[in-house]
């Protein structure tokens, strides 16, 4: 079966667009905190050593700010952050 994103995006509600959104950057944030980690562990220059891990911490605030708006806009993942085992 062949599935039309386009028309799928098309009929998705505005909110839905939006929480895709925030979802995909909180995936791309994550992936840069890995990229940074890899390239903090791999680095000999500890002057561009201490820049990474300055930007780095920066990329978690954005996840931290992701998180938040996610949690306030999407009922049923608040609820999971408070309710989990
Ligand atoms: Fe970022």
């Amino acid at each position: 079966m062949v599935v039309d994103a386009h028309k799928e995006w098309n009929e998705m509600d505005q909110k839905s667009k939006e929480l895709e959104f925030a979802r995909n950057s909180l995936m791309e944030e994550l992936e840069a905190i890995n990229n940074y980690q890899a390239r903090i562990s791999a680095t000999q220059d500890a002057e561009l050593k201490k820049l990474l891990i300055h930007n780095m911490d920066e990329e978690k605030e954005h996840v931290a700010m992701l998180v938040e708006w996610i949690r306030k806009n999407d009922q049923t993942q608040d609820k999971m952050f408070k309710e989990h085992d």
